[in-house]
């Protein structure tokens, strides 16, 4: 028989979602439960069209965008545009979830309901974009539509590594948008509100998934360990599909919003200290070798941080003396 290409994508989707539905997705129903009730006690109903200044809007055909239109600092400008376009990319992040998500479950819903508080960033964040005019909205649109043409997003093989890769994920969101937001100027209330919005929702999916991993770790710590051994060693932060994201990363970390010093500081080390991973009892031999693996990773990352800011030190010291 002659295989159709879809067939063998369906195929290979209903081996991944099998081998998924072991039995941790079963056993932490109960928590799924927990957490998502816990979520929707305090919902977050902000409108997107009310975050606008709609009466400050220009035409662009009448009068084009120049960067003197809001004078702000490469970095800033490339968090904003890679924030966005990640935000774009959400329907692939829901095909990635979805194929950890099976019909009947809990997870399903919630799943659903992460996806309809994080459609409003892109909307939100791209209405403000372009009132206040901080990004070139042309270069946006073309980075969204050669982003969105790929469909490039990370899919993490099991539930267990799902669920460790959006704690980090979620976390290292919030972290950007908010220092995206306080490197604005004071004056743009608009601005570093609209980012507050995204950022305080993005820590609840953070606190949803860090409680989810948690409580899987009380459930499998072996299985946990590997998983989470695994997300850390490769994790990057999304948007390969992003033209020039090298460029932007290297800007936006140069920037001090986000690289690898907050990666460490404000992601690892909070999250893999709230599971307790260098104490953790009972792991299977291999589990033992995963943490080993995961605090040499850990450990390099510092090393890495300490020499770059070691670097930055010694050419501040150099120009000052230089003056
Ligand atoms: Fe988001
Ligand atoms: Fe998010």
């Amino acid at each position: 028989m002659v295989s159709h290409p879809l067939t063998e994508r369906c195929d290979d989707l209903s081996t991944r979602l099998a081998k998924s539905r072991v039995d941790l997705l079963e056993e932490i129903t109960p928590d799924v439960e927990r957490l998502f009730n816990r979520h929707m006690e305090a919902p977050r109903l902000w409108f997107p069209h009310e975050q606008i200044n709609w009466g400050e809007g220009e035409s662009f055909l009448k009068r084009p965008w120049s960067p003197e239109d809001y004078p702000l600092a490469d970095g800033v400008r490339s968090s904003i545009f890679v924030n966005l376009l990640t935000e774009d990319n959400l329907p692939y992040y829901t095909d990635s979830i979805l194929e950890h998500s099976p019909k009947g479950h809990p997870i399903r819903e919630w799943t659903c309901q992460w996806t309809m508080e994080e459609n409003r960033h892109a909307m939100v964040m791209r209405d403000w974009v372009h009132i206040s005019r901080c990004i070139n909205p042309t270069t946006l649109e073309e980075g969204r539509r050669v982003q969105m043409q790929k469909g490039e997003v990370p899919h993490p093989a099991t539930f267990a590594e799902l669920i460790a890769y959006v704690s980090f994920q979620e976390r290292a969101t919030q972290i950007a948008h908010r220092n995206t937001g306080a490197k604005l100027p004071k004056d743009d209330k608009i601005g570093r509100n609209v980012l507050a919005l995204i950022a305080g929702d993005e820590t609840k999916h953070y606190l949803f998934y860090r409680d989810l991993t948690l409580a899987a770790f009380a459930i499998d710590p072996s299985a946990m360990m590997i998983a989470v051994s695994k997300q850390v060693s490769t994790f990057a932060m999304p948007g390969t599909g992003i033209p020039s994201f090298t460029r932007h990363a290297v800007r936006i970390a140069k920037e001090g919003i986000y690289g690898l010093g907050q990666y460490l500081g404000d992601v690892l080390t909070p999250v893999l200290a709230l599971w307790d991973i260098e104490h953790l009892k009972g792991l299977s031999k291999e589990a033992e070798i995963a943490r080993v693996e995961l605090m040499n990773v850990k450990a390099k990352i510092a090393e890495s941080v300490e020499r770059m800011a070691h670097k930055a030190s010694l050419i501040k010291t150099s120009l000052g003396a230089s003056r």
